[in-house]
C-alpha cells in the first residue's frame, strides 16, 4: 500500500519524522507546515504552506493540492500545541491556554479535515489519522496535570468517534493514534522514544488498520487504548 499522504505539522518532531518515513516507504508526501523551509528535502516530499489556525491558509493549500494531485489517500492531523508548563493547578492555568489548545488541537483538525474531504473522497481507500495522546484518556485519569492539553486531546478523541460514525458509509476510516512519549520539543529530552522509533511503528499501524477498526483509539503499535 502506497499513495499520497498529507501530514500537518511536518516542520519538526513526529510530523517531520512521519514525512521522512512515508517517503522512504514509497509514498508521495505532502508535508504541510507553517515554516516550509524546515520540511525535509526529498524528491518524494512536497512542502505545502499550511497554518491550521487560518481558513485562508487551509483553503489555499487545498486548492494548490487539488491542482496537482487527483486524490489524497491519507490525512494525518498531527499539528498540535501544548500551552503552559504542564503541571499548573487550575487556578494557575491561563484560560487563554484552553482556548489556544482547542483552536489548534481540535478546531484546527476540523478545519483541515473539512477542506480535504473532497480530495479524500477521490481515493479508493481514504483514511484520516488524528494524532491524539494518552493524556486524552478520560477513563484512566487520576491526576490533574496538563489541563489545556489533556482536555483538548479528549475532545479530539470525541471528534474522531463522531467523524468515524459520519463517514463510515463513505468508507472513509478515521482513527485516533497515540505516538507514545517521544523526544521532541513537546515531549522533552527525558522521553524514552526517538522520533524515528515512534514514526516507524506509527507508519505500520497507520497503513495496516482497516475500516472495521474505524472510530478506534490505538497506541503506535496498534494496541487498543482506553477512552
Ligand atoms: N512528543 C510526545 O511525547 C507526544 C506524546 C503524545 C502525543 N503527541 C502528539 O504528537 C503530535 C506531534 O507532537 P510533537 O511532539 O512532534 O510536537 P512538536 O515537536 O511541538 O511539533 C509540533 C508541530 O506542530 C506544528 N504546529 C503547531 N501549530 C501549528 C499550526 N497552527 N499550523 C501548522 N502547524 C502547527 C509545529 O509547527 P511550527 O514548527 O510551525 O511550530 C510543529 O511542526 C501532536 O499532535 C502531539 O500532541 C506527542
Amino acid at each position: 500500500m502506497a499513495g499520497v499522504v498529507l501530514i500537518t505539522g511536518a516542520s519538526r518532531g513526529i510530523g517531520r519524522g512521519l514525512a521522512e518515513k512515508f517517503a522512504a516507504e514509497g509514498w508521495t508526501v505532502l508535508a504541510a507546515a507553517r515554516r516550509t523551509t524546515d520540511v525535509p528535502l526529498d524528491p518524494s516530499i512536497q512542502a505545502i504552506p499550511l497554518d491550521v489556525l487560518s481558513d485562508e491558509s487551509v483553503r489555499e493549500a487545498a486548492a494548490a493540492i487539488a491542482a496537482g494531485y487527483p486524490c489524497i489517500d491519507m490525512l494525518v492531523n498531527n499539528a498540535a500545541i501544548f500551552p503552559g508548563e504542564g503541571n499548573e493547578r487550575l487556578e494557575e492555568t491561563s484560560l487563554e491556554w484552553f482556548e489556544e489548545a482547542f483552536a489548534t488541537n481540535v478546531v484546527g483538525v476540523a478545519r483541515v479535515t473539512r477542506a480535504f474531504l473532497p480530495l479524500l473522497r477521490k481515493s479508493a481507500a481514504p483514511r484520516i489519522i488524528n494524532i491524539s495522546s494518552g493524556a486524552g484518556t478520560i477513563s484512566e485519569k487520576t491526576d490533574s496535570a496538563y489541563y489545556p492539553y489533556s482536555v483538548s486531546k479528549a475532545a479530539l478523541n470525541m471528534l474522531t468517534r463522531a467523524m468515524a460514525a459520519e463517514y463510515r458509509g463513505e468508507k472513509i476510516s478515521v482513527f485516533a493514534l497515540s505516538p507514545g512519549w517521544v523526544k521532541t520539543e513537546m515531549g522533552g529530552s527525558l522521553a524514552p522514544l526517538s522520533v524515528e522509533e515512534s514514526a516507524g511503528s506509527l507508519f505500520q499501524t497507520m497503513t495496516r488498520l482497516g475500516l472495521e477498526k474505524s472510530g478506534g483509539f490505538f497506541g503506535r503499535d496498534g494496541e487498543v487504548y482506553p477512552w
